[in-house]
């Protein structure tokens, strides 16, 4: 078997089944066959497991640009280097194309070896020609407290991306959607957390408040790109309790000040997001740190809200508890079908972590599901 292929874990293409649940017969000549993972070990050309973790894939002009958390090599000491990359032109065969934003060996830069990169995504930007990188960035020695988005650009998807710059997001603006009487509310930094009182001033956009000169925390994070050409920073703040949504000036690399708060107190990680029939649609997981947890899934007509959770695990199935023991990471769409891109987190050796990918399908009332294939057989690709 050739280097790239995946290890025992190919399940062939997921012909057959599409995003609309149609036929093959029906499927979208543009749909590429979308292959399942299932959280085997996948060897790039390298012979060594993909280490691009809490990634995307793009697609541009034929070849497929996987970047994620280059996660150490798993011997004792190992660090994460920076954001890797890894190419295909069938989404099958990977080619290791190194680091594309490297830590550095240098004492007080904010990409000093030791700090987090996490969740990286990349955008093309059609006006300035050049390919735009958001990642949650954490400092070194400084745990999860920084919350900062990172952002780096690139005149090539190969890179290297440079360095721009990693901050809070937003510093001393609002959220559109925080009324004005919540604004004027006054809170007690004191109050018991997970009391019903410091849920209301939680509500009432206490960390917003606590955080407004500072800019708001940005941690686990995905980008969205809309159908006017409009990009989107998607985001856990608010000490991970709330999700916010901050707009992107036209270069995308640099936030306009318009954000609205999603969920608050609703404890999202982990946002995915997609648009099927003019909804948009987002799937998130519960914090448990590396252990997974139910996904969850929030509505809306347009990307700026208003959002709403709906009571509903978008997993179905054996193992919906726990998403199939995984946390989304991104929603690859390929012509009309689309790819929940998940995580099988290993903490004790996060490079080894696995790669899950399964097919978003749509029910009859238009809401999207995951659901593990079981009978693998009923997948298989066409000759
Ligand atoms: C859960 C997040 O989704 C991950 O990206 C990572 O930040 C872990 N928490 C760290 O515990």
């Amino acid at each position: 078997m050739k280097n790239g292929i995946f290890k025992a874990s190919v399940v062939g293409a997921l012909l057959g089944i599409t995003a609309s649940g149609c036929s093959t017969a029906s499927r979208e000549k543009t749909d590429p066959q979308m292959p399942l993972l299932l959280g085997e070990t996948l060897l790039a050309d390298d012979s060594v497991h993909v280490n691009a973790h809490g990634g995307m894939i793009m697609e541009k002009d034929g070849v497929f640009y996987w970047y994620g958390e280059h996660r150490g090599d798993g011997t004792p000491g190992s660090m994460q280097q920076g954001v890797s990359l890894y190419t295909s032109s069938d989404l099958r065969n990977w080619k290791n194309r190194g680091i594309v934003l490297q830590l550095l060996d240098s004492v007080g830069h904010p990409l000093e070896l030791g700090c987090k990169i996490e969740r990286p995504k990349v955008v093309y930007n059609p006006t300035t020609g050049k390919y735009v990188m958001w990642f949650h960035h954490e400092l070194k020695d400084r745990g999860y407290a920084a919350a900062q988005a990172g952002v780096a650009v690139a005149d090539t998807p190969e890179g290297p991306f440079e360095f721009i710059r990693s901050a809070r997001v937003n510093p001393g603006v609002y959220p559109e959607n925080l009324s004005e009487e919540d604004r004027n509310a006054a809170w007690d930094p004191e109050m018991e957390w997970w009391s019903e009182p410091w849920y209301g001033q939680l509500r009432q956009g206490s960390f917003v408040k606590r955080d407004l000169d500072g800019g708001q925390m940005a941690r686990d994070m995905t980008i969205y790109v809309d159908k006017d050409g409009r990009a989107y920073h998607i985001y856990s703040s608010e000490d991970n309790l709330t999700l916010q949504i901050a707009e992107l000036d036209p270069t995308y690399t640099d936030h306009t000040g318009r954000y609205i708060r999603v969920a608050p107190g609703g404890h999202n990680e982990a946002p995915t997001l997609m648009e099927h029939d003019g909804t948009y649609w987002m799937i998130t997981s519960g914090c448990t740190g590396w252990a997974p947890n139910a996904a969850r899934l929030l509505r809306a007509d347009s990307i700026m809200g208003e959002w709403t959770q709906l009571d509903v695990n978008p997993a179905r199935g054996e193992g919906a508890e726990t998403t199939f023991d995984t946390q989304g990471t991104y929603i690859m769409k390929i012509g009309d079908s689309f790819t929940f891109m998940a995580d099988r987190w290993n903490p004790e050796n996060l490079g080894d972590s696995r790669h899950v990918w399964i097919p978003v399908k749509f029910d009859e009332s238009g809401n999207p599901y995951l659901e593990m294939p079981v009978d693998t057989e009923t997948v298989t690709a066409e000759p």
